[in-house]
């Protein structure tokens, strides 16, 4: 195992559509993941892809801690996941805003409007599919985390750029996101 060096925004590994990998199961998308993790976890991030450790390929490794959670059905917290060529589809139009920060644009923080509630597949490290469908926080999570894989990043997602910032100005600044939300700029 080892910690990867993270790509930053300007590396144009972060602006390229990653590729499909062929065999989930094989040892080198394991090993892969494995260092994924490490760095993840050392970087204080809760999602990574391949491509932000410099190597276009569509793998995602998430979690979503239980302080983010609503509680509610789709929105529970989950383990470390590793998903191999997700596909993700919104279910239903509905957008929500929150805050987002991403471990290639350190730093910053930005309110990122995203699909409520989704549907994704893909496939684990035994080449078995997942499915599942995600609501509030995990959604997001997975929204952000495809987009890198499409080489969008979340700063193009945002509809206010008012509502970026620096993380230390916005834990001494706080804004209320629903007087924006309730704007229509979503
Ligand atoms: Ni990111």
């Amino acid at each position: 195992m080892s910690i990867l060096k993270l790509a930053r925004m300007g590396n144009p590994v972060l602006r390229m559509p990653a590729r499909p990998v062929d065999d989930p199961s094989a040892p080198e998308i394991r090993a892969l993941v494995s260092d994924m993790v490490e760095t993840m976890v050392d970087a204080g991030g809760i999602g990574l892809e391949a491509p932000q450790v410099h190597v276009p390929l569509r793998v995602i490794v998430f979690c979503v801690p239980a302080a983010r959670v609503s509680g509610n059905p789709g929105d529970m917290p989950v383990d470390l996941t590793a998903i191999v060529n997700p596909v993700l589809d919104p279910e239903g139009g509905e957008k929500e805003l929150d805050w987002e920060g991403c471990l290639s644009i350190p730093g910053l923080r930005g309110a990122v409007p995203r699909f409520k509630t989704i549907r994704y597949a893909g496939f684990d490290l035994n080449g078995e599919r997942i499915e599942c469908v995600a609501t509030g926080f995990h959604a997001r999570v997975m929204q952000h985390e495809a987009d890198h894989l499409d080489g969008v990043i979340y700063l193009e997602r945002m509809t206010d750029m008012r509502l970026l910032a620096f993380t230390e100005e916005a834990a001494r600044f706080p804004i209320d996101l629903t007087a924006y939300a309730a704007d229509g700029r979503l």
